[in-house]
C-alpha cells in the first residue's frame, strides 16, 4: 500500500481489549463511570465532524482482535487501541500491530499504568506504536484521535 493510497482512506478503528466492555461498572475508582458505548459514540462523532468514519470493536478474545485488525489492515488509515491486559503479555498482538504498513497506531490506557502494580508498568505494545496515552481517562481516546488525524491528513 503506497503512502498516497493510504492517505485517501477515511476509516479509523477504535479497538478495545478484554474487560473494557465493562467500563462504567468495572472498578469505577480506577476506570471511571463512562461506559464504552459513550466513548465510542463520542469518538465516532469527533471523527465524523472532520470527515472520517470510525469503526469500533471490542473483544475479550486475543485471537478475535488479531483477526479483526488483520482483516481491516488494508482498509484503514489509523488505529486507536486500548489492549487492556493484552498490553502486558500479548506478543501476538504486538506482532500483529508491527506488521501493519503505513497505519499509525495509538495506544490508550484510561488509568496511568505506570502508577499501578509493577506488572502493568511494561507494555509490549508501546515499542511498535506511534505513541501512547496513559492516565487521562476517557479524554485519552479523544486526544488520541486528534493526534491520529494530524498524522493521517
Ligand atoms: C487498561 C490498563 C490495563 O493494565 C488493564 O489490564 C486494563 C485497562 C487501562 O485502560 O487503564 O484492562 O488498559
Amino acid at each position: 500500500m503506497t503512502e498516497i493510497a493510504n492517505q485517501k482512506k477515511k476509516k479509523i478503528l477504535l479497538v478495545n481489549g478484554p474487560n473494557l466492555n465493562l467500563l462504567g461498572e468495572r472498578e469505577p475508582t480506577i476506570y471511571g463511570s463512562t461506559t464504552l458505548a459513550q466513548i465510542e459514540t463520542q469518538l465516532r462523532q469527533q471523527a465524523q465532524a472532520v470527515g472520517y468514519d470510525l469503526e469500533a470493536f471490542q473483544s475479550n478474545h486475543e485471537g478475535a482482535i488479531l483477526d479483526y485488525v488483520q482483516g481491516q489492515r488494508q482498509a484503514v488509515c489509523g488505529i486507536i487501541i486500548n489492549p487492556g491486559a493484552l498490553t502486558h503479555y500479548s506478543i501476538a498482538l504486538r506482532d500483529c500491530l508491527a506488521a501493519l504498513e503505513n497505519v499509525p497506531v495509538i495506544e490508550v490506557h484510561l488509568s496511568n499504568i505506570y502508577a499501578r502494580e509493577a506488572f502493568r508498568h511494561h507494555s509490549l505494545i508501546a515499542p511498535v506504536v506511534r505513541g501512547q496515552i496513559s492516565g487521562l481517562g476517557p479524554l485519552g481516546y479523544g486526544l488520541a484521535l486528534e493526534a491520529l488525524l494530524e498524522f493521517v491528513k
